[in-house]
């Protein structure tokens, strides 16, 4: 895997080109407004954070460490693109929750709704188990792509249905490191 990254806002991985779609700055200012609108909403509440493993470990870190009431965590993990660029389709469960889901106030933590498929999924098993409320906030949005039948009510960024990597995003899981998120570039 090569990663030529000469002003920072290129990037090449295995011949497919990327570009800087959302910086580093951009992210945090946005992390920090979803933070705000949760703190307010879910006053005097202790809600449960449930971070869907792999993508989302990096936004759930940054957005955990701006909620300033009471929560605890926990995490799903499922599996999703295998090692290429489109989704197999197809959701497994690789880890199941630890917490006690019943009464309590679930907010589910993704980093993007594609399909929409993991989001469903994810939803099953926690509606299973009878919680107070679940809400879900995802950092990046395909809005095009994604068949959701309920809500998603607290969204980073509404995106293009293109690949994006980078801030826990992967490329065959690779790249999740990248502190800023890239799109793939049009092939010149
Ligand atoms: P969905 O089930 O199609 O909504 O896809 C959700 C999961 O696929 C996300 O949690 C990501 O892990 C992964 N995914 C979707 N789009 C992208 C992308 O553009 N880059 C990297 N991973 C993605
Ligand atoms: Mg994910």
């Amino acid at each position: 895997m090569t990663r030529s990254n000469g002003m920072n806002d290129e990037i090449t991985i295995n011949g497919d080109r990327f570009t800087l779609y959302l910086s580093e700055e951009r992210i945090k200012i946005r992390v920090k407004e979803l933070a705000a609108r949760i703190n307010a909403e879910y006053r005097g509440k202790v809600p449960i954070f449930i971070g869907i493993l792999n993508g989302s470990f990096i936004f759930f870190a940054d957005l955990i460490r701006e909620i300033t009431i009471d929560c605890e965590v926990d995490f799903l993990k499922l599996s999703s693109y295998g090692d290429a660029k489109i989704t197999s389709g197809q959701v497994r469960l690789l880890k199941d929750l630890n917490c006690q889901v019943t009464g309590r106030d679930i907010i589910v933590v993704e980093d993007v709704v594609d399909s929409g498929l993991s989001i469903e999924f994810m939803k099953e098993i926690v509606m299973k188990e009878n919680p107070a409320s679940l809400r879900v906030v995802t950092l990046l949005l395909k809005k095009s792509v994604a068949k959701v039948e309920f809500p998603i009510d607290y969204v980073g960024f509404e995106i293009p249905p293109e690949f994006v990597i980078g801030y826990g995003l992967d490329y065959a899981q690779k790249v999740r490191n990248l502190k800023a998120i890239y799109r793939i570039a049009p092939k010149s």
